[in-house]
């Protein structure tokens, strides 16, 4: 046998994997393979490099219990997540669909119902705002009985899960369209906050110098019978660092401004900003949802 080098050991580890038999597997793992391989010539890795990388990947996935995601945290501080979304919606996004958004670590199931109009604000208190709008189709047809989810930080930044009882819900719920796919959501107005900094992920971030902040936002997740789930959120046109998000989920058709005096909001006393979402019909291809989503969960309902 022949003594391998740097550049036939990619081969000889590629051609161990050439009997995979999922095609898909073996395209990936075969790339995931050559990239990395050039990724480790080109910089020169050394040992002790490597080790450090070893243990850094070692002390993510450490970080993640089923509070924290710190996986998808790095995912989304190196702009893959982002990467993942786009390709997907140049390749499935319809006509004027919404476009997506990251799902982003704080996403959780089973959030409570509420109904039109009612606050997600259960225990945290703050300025208030009222999002409100359509669910509509490809024909901008209202959708009926459409699942609004919303999730979001309270008025001081911070997510249910990172308060001193994570067990409890807050600023999270599900809403349903009425007849005519309308929604209305009673919420506080959220503040642009910093990723989590105590884990390997803000570690590294603050290595590179950079803020670690994301601008304020509202996710949401939408699906209804028959429909693509829509992953998406409303980032707040004020926020200083609407330019500079850490991880890169904000897009200009997403950027929302708050305003009163909106005669067709519940409260037009209250800030508050009309968006209506788009969503496409479910195509025979669509396998599965965005990134970190569950699309099974809402077909199911
Ligand atoms: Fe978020």
């Amino acid at each position: 046998m022949a003594d391998l080098n740097e550049h036939t050991v990619t081969d000889a580890a590629v051609a161990q994997m050439a009997n995979t038999p999922d095609p898909r597997l073996r395209e990936i793992m075969e790339s995931l393979t050559r990239h990395l391989h050039a990724f480790a010539r080109e910089v020169k890795l050394t040992p002790t490099e490597w080790l450090a990388g070893i243990d850094f990947l070692t002390r993510v996935g450490q970080a993640c219990t089923p509070y924290r995601q710190e996986f998808i945290l790095l995912s989304d501080t190196l702009g893959l997540s982002r990467l993942v979304n786009v390709m997907d919606d140049r390749e499935n996004r319809v006509g004027e669909a919404t476009e997506t958004s990251l799902l982003g670590p704080f996403y959780r199931e089973n959030s409570p119902r509420f109904e039109y109009g009612q606050s997600i604000a259960t225990r945290a208190k703050g300025p208030e705002m009222i999002m409100f709008g359509k669910v509509v189709d490809e024909a901008g047809n209202g959708v009926p009985n459409a699942i609004v989810e919303v999730w979001q930080t309270d008025a001081e930044g911070a997510y249910d899960l990172q308060a001193n009882d994570p067990e409890v819900m807050d600023m999270r719920g599900q809403y349903r369209t009425d007849a005519e796919g309308r929604y209305a959501i009673r919420t506080l107005i959220p503040l642009g906050y910093s990723i989590p900094m105590d884990g390997p992920v803000g570690e590294l971030v603050r290595k590179q110098q950079r803020h670690g902040f994301r601008p304020a936002h509202i996710h949401m997740l939408i699906g209804a019978e028959g429909y693509r789930e829509l992953v998406t959120a409303l980032y707040l046109g004020n926020d200083p660092n609407i330019d500079s998000d850490t991880v890169f989920g904000v897009s200009e058709s997403l950027v929302v401004n708050l305003a009163t005096g909106l005669n067709e909001s519940p409260d037009p006393s209250v800030p508050s900003v009309r968006y209506d979402f788009q969503i496409a019909k479910r195509a025979a291809h669509d396998k599965s949802g965005r990134v970190g989503a569950d699309p099974s969960k809402i077909a199911a309902e």
